[in-house]
């Protein structure tokens, strides 16, 4: 066993390895938000166009849909102010098959449009335009809260046709060319600011969004006059800062093990997302995979014999990760069922990578919100700051363990971790909720002004 953790020492990253890992983000993060410096940033930290989290006065009907995973959903959001929550009042599921996935963008809005058709049937909804927000998973240069333009594909999604290009253009006219409903405006949501929204409208000082499953990212509220791609200095504009691209321009050549290499070089987007490749859900359990391919061939894992499963790629799923930790039985279990044939100390191997893989994985994470909370804390001035991260993802919810490392890396900060009930359904609704009311409040304003004025003439 002691050679094995020398084959596992480069995942081990030390405190300050974490520290040197967070100051990068930090100057990245800057990077990406500089006028003339974002065009080349790895860390994009895209504008969203959300100016406000809720203040918890939201409320109304709302449409929101969700596409960012294997599946499209359609759902029909209440929120009631009476009882600060949001209801889901119904919804639909339609799967997106892999070769949607892979084919054209017009094959896959042509799917999208279809499913709402029937939704809308469904729910006797086509003569009604309710508000509509758009969970969009992807990274996407907003031009407007309802100008998306998609920068590139991730999490195994490679429609072609569809980089470069509105989103919300593509969808309205796959909806055109149906024929049978048409909608009104679209606000285009990322998960993370979906997550950040729901869980703002139960926790109003929530200002922090983070997503760990298939892929990760995190959004949080940044002062407008830091914002220099956007006119206004005025106020917040929560960003995207996409982090899953952090590394991309090899600032991260120091952490990466030869397995993260071979994960990057086999992917369907090699070179790009260093950092979600080395965290997320979809890319977790091939790292085991290939560790454990190797531990095999150096003798040290089931007598060197490698079974055809594992020896097939992304065989062993990152869900085995989370059921191994749970228990030696599971490890046995899923062992067998990979066709190896293992003894006692293999099991307890096995269980070693996989707790050292979803470390690594929590504790980069954390170093990463780390950055983000103190930056908040430094733009505000403060000595210390309290704050609430909604988060969402199956990774992050099998492995809670990165709020271990927040004490040590932001120890200026006090953060709270709110688990979001189906942010990126209901998200979308809340931001179109809060950008109605921003829109109601700043139409009184102007009326009052207007009295005002009528007032000042009377007087004079
Ligand atoms: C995407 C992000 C998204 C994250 C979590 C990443 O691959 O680039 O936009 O927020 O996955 O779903």
């Amino acid at each position: 066993e002691v050679i094995v953790v020398k084959h596992l020492e480069p995942f081990r990253l030390s405190l300050e390895k974490l520290k040197e890992v967070s100051t990068r983000l930090r100057k990245d993060m800057i990077r990406g938000l500089g006028k003339h410096t974002h065009h080349r940033a790895a860390v994009k930290m895209l504008p969203t166009f959300v100016r406000a989290t809720p203040d918890g006065t939201e409320k109304g009907d709302f449409l929101a849909l969700d596409l960012g995973g294997t599946n499209f959903r359609v759902l029909h959001v209440r929120v009631m102010e009476e009882e600060q929550k949001m209801v889901k009042m119904d919804s639909q599921l339609c799967a997106i098959p892999q070769e949607i996935m892979l084919g054209t963008g017009e094959q896959l809005f042509d799917h999208i449009a279809a499913c709402l058709s029937e939704f809308l049937d469904s729910q006797n909804l086509k003569g009604q335009t309710l508000p509509m927000g758009f969970t969009f998973s992807f990274p996407c240069e907003q031009k407007e809260i309802d100008k998306s333009i998609l920068i590139r594909w991730t999490k195994g999604f490679n429609c072609s046709g569809v980089e470069g290009e509105d989103v919300v253009k593509l969808l309205k006219e796959a909806i055109h060319r149906r024929g049978d409903y048409d909608i009104s405006s679209v606000a285009m949501v990322n998960d993370t600011v979906g997550t950040m929204m729901s869980c703002g409208y139960r926790d109003q000082t929530c200002e922090i969004g983070m997503i760990i499953g298939t892929g990760t990212n995190a959004c949080y509220m940044e002062e407008m006059k830091n914002v220099k791609r956007v006119e206004g200095e005025d106020g917040q504009m929560c960003i995207n800062t996409e982090w899953g691209g952090f590394g991309d321009d090899g600032s991260l050549e120091d952490i990466l093990t030869e397995f993260d290499k071979v994960v990057d070089r086999t992917s369907i987007n090699p070179g790009v997302h260093t950092f979600e490749k080395m965290i997320s859900g979809m890319y977790l359990g091939e790292i085991v995979r290939l560790v454990l391919m190797k531990l095999t061939e150096k003798k040290l894992l089931f007598k060197g014999e490698v079974s055809e499963a594992l020896r097939t790629k992304e065989t062993f799923e990152t869900k085995f990760i989370s059921m191994i930790e749970d228990g030696l039985e599971n490890a046995k279990k899923i062992l067998t069922e990979l066709g190896l044939t293992w003894d006692l100390v293999d099991a307890r191997v096995v269980r070693l990578v996989c707790e050292t893989i979803s470390s690594r994985s929590a504790r980069l994470c954390a170093a990463a919100l780390a950055t983000i909370v103190d930056r908040i804390r430094a733009n505000r001035g403060l000595p210390h700051l309290k704050t609430t991260v909604g988060v969402d993802g199956t990774v992050y919810k099998k492995h809670p363990k990165m709020q271990l490392s927040m004490h040590f890396l932001a120890p200026d900060c006090k953060i709270k971790f709110l688990v979001s009930e189906d942010g990126s359904g209901k998200g979308a609704a809340m931001v179109t909720a809060v950008a109605q009311r921003l829109a109601l409040q700043s139409r009184l304003l102007e009326e009052s002004d207007g009295e005002e004025d009528e007032e000042e003439k009377v007087r004079s």
